[in-house]
């Protein structure tokens, strides 16, 4: 059924942060280290665990900062408990600190708590138990339902923490993922969902769960996924059948047993979430964007045309678009620019893009006609899935290009087209970019066909010229050295602006948002020919200016825009194409590309400005995968 806009909204608006959990036969606290430092990525203000020994006590540890600070003030317990669950947080409510760290525990230790959501009545629920007599320790949302299972356990629930869960569960508000364990449940785990992701797992030897599949990869490739209201008992004992050991049962809000639970299959190679020797995540991702994109490519192309069977969409309802919109955050709001400019020169079909955010709260022209394409790398962007609604409930049909398979976007979307990058670690976006852009000209492409708008040869073609892409990429990889040549024109800048038009434009918006996340430089990214209406006042002597002018139908546009920056004694660092005479005498620095037609320009030229702002960070000492304030996945609206 589909869910009704927008009376719900403020519950499927989920926030960050990583939980784990486990009990089975082995030791918890590898697992639940190695699970928090992949789900790191969803938040790092603090990390904590809390374990479950056979002598009926629990033992918390937990500490501002990241997992690897956890790790090692674990190295000083000599504990060897099979059941625990931990929590990578990024805080709401409550400064990043010690104390504020999950798990949290009720009065007298004896249960521990971790969440991934929000409590948006915690006040007061902690007023009411508090004058029932219950201490706090913490000033988050999240300790309230430590105390209210402790209460719930107290009174209806009578010992029964399932049934305690439950009733809690009923009297919060907001959003949720959570797992909780308890001292005379040594081999139990227990957990809950609404709002916020959770997946689990058995194998042999013992019961997970996870905020994301990525915790798991490695482990199993069979996945159930824990749906909105639902909860489920995790539990291990070796006296039961071999194969069964491991068992997890899914519950209903009410307590019914789910007989058969939402399951799926992960077919990601647990190495990719490696680093593999690359001395960071992004710089790996950045090199692995040819083999990305020749792997989303593969077998595209039949004597039928574009092969894009998970659209799922006849030729008649295809006839009958009025438009498309396209909704999407961040680097995935930017590929969806150049998807507008793909399907409406070659499909000719109005597209509007509109940054979830901002198309959430508008009132918007979505009919039961329109295409609504959602971008997202994650598929867990709250604004974007809340867009996903939104347009549902219009009664339009939901095409989600994503990454992550199983992720929220594509299990809401009536089709996905999963762009099969691989797991991608690092904050700043890179490899989900090119191949999401791919992804777009596929579908440009396969609509221009339906269409009529582009005969077969003519389909033919740029879809040969498509496969060129990922070696001119390999080409500018080994162009590093020159965007490390360009490091020093940014050095002891307070600030940068970044200039192109067409597709140009776009690059530059990309490359402006690469640059600020992992360099903390203030960069700003402006249309080429708008510049003289503004921007242009903040030229001075040395002020750095990336200009993005590959050989297209606007260079000679740009290349004015160059000059008047010049003039006005910028520092000039130029995306070109090769053996661009002109370009070479104007700029300072030199980021070149092989010629390639125009379209795929913006994947390929990208490349150097990814590589550049890696440069410009590391000469700035930033962390480059895990840049200050922000979060891989963006759950909070
Ligand atoms: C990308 O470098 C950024 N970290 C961010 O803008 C990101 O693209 C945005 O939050 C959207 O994420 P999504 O694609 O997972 O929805
Ligand atoms: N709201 C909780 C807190 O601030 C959980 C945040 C999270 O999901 O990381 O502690």
């Amino acid at each position: 059924m589909r869910k009704v806009w927008p009376l719900r909204l403020k519950k499927w608006l989920a926030n960050m942060c990583g939980i784990v959990g486990y009990t089975g036969k082995d030791e918890a606290l590898p697992f639940l280290i190695d699970g928090l430092m992949t789900l790191e990525y969803r938040g790092y203000d603090s990390a904590g665990v809390a374990l479950l020994g056979e002598k009926g006590k629990i033992e918390q540890i937990k500490c501002k900062g990241r997992v690897a600070a956890l790790a090692e003030l674990c190295k000083k317990f000599d504990t060897t408990p099979t059941t625990g669950i931990a929590h990578t947080r990024w805080a709401t409510h409550g400064e990043p600190s010690d104390t504020n760290a999950h798990p949290h525990a009720d009065c007298f230790g004896t249960l521990s708590v971790v969440h991934n959501g929000i409590i948006e009545n915690y006040q007061e629920l902690r007023a009411e138990l508090e004058a029932a007599g219950h201490n706090f320790k913490s000033t988050t949302d999240t300790e309230v339902i430590a105390h209210l299972v402790e209460e719930n356990l107290k009174r209806e629930a009578k010992g029964d923490l399932l049934l305690a869960l439950q009733l809690a569960t009923s009297r919060m508000v907001g959003s949720w993922a959570i797992a909780v364990i308890k001292v005379d449940a040594p081999h139990e785990l227990y957990v809950a969902r609404s709002g916020s992701p959770l997946v689990l797992a058995t194998t042999d030897t013992g019961a997970y769960a996870a905020s994301d599949v990525t915790a798991l990869a490695g482990i199993t490739s069979h996945v159930i996924n824990l749906e909105d209201g639902q909860l489920a008992h995790l539990s291990y004992d070796a006296t039961r059948a071999k194969g069964e050991q491991a068992r997890i049962e899914v519950f209903e809000s009410d307590g019914a047993l789910v007989k058969k639970p939402d399951t799926f299959d992960i077919d990601w190679d647990a190495s990719a979430a490696t680093m593999g020797g690359y001395p960071d995540f992004m710089a790996k991702e950045i090199a692995e964007q040819p083999e990305a994109i020749r792997r989303l490519l593969k077998d595209r192309l039949t004597k039928e045309g574009i092969r894009l069977d998970e659209l799922n969409i006849s030729p008649k309802e295809i006839a009958a678009i009025d438009r498309i919109y396209i909704v999407a955050c961040g680097t995935s709001y930017h590929v969806g620019l150049i998807a507008r400019t793909l399907i409406e020169t070659w499909a000719k079909i109005p597209v509007v893009v509109e940054q979830a955010s901002e198309f959430n709260y508008e009132e918007v022209l979505v009919t039961q006609h329109t295409l609504c394409v959602i971008i997202t790398q994650s598929g867990e962007t709250a604004d974007t899935l809340a867009s996903a609604r939104k347009m549902h409930a219009a009664g339009a049909k939901v095409l989600a290009i994503t990454n992550v398979i199983g992720s929220s976007a594509a299990r809401e979307a009536d089709a996905v087209v999963y762009v099969q990058a691989g797991p991608e670690v690092s904050v700043a976006s890179t490899k989900a970019y090119t191949a999401q852009m791919v992804a777009s000209v596929l579908l440009a492409l396969f609509l221009a066909e339906k269409t009529g708008m582009m005969g077969p040869r003519e389909v033919e073609n740029k879809f040969e010229e498509l496969q060129r892409v990922p070696d001119l990429i390999e080409e500018v990889l080994t162009r590093a050295w020159q965007d490390e040549a360009a490091t020093p024109a940014f050095t002891d800048a307070q600030s940068a602006l970044f200039l192109g038009r067409s597709f140009g434009a776009t690059t530059a918006a990309e490359g402006a948002l690469k640059l600020k996340e992992i360099s903390y430089l203030h960069a700003e990214a402006y249309p080429a020919g708008e510049m003289k209406h503004g921007p242009i006042a903040l030229i001075d002597n040395g002020f750095p200016v990336v200009v993005v002018c590959p050989d297209d139908h606007v260079r000679y546009k740009t290349i004015s825009n160059i000059e008047e920056v010049k003039a006005r004694g910028a520092t000039v660092i130029t995306l070109a194409t090769d053996n661009d005479q002109k370009i070479a005498q104007l700029s300072d620095y030199l980021l070149l590309v092989p010629p390639a037609p125009e379209y795929y320009t913006p994947i390929i030229g990208v490349v150097h400005l990814q590589m550049l702002a890696r440069f410009v960070a590391l000469a700035r000492g930033c962390d480059i995968d895990k840049p200050r304030n922000l979060a891989k996945s963006v759950t909070v609206e």
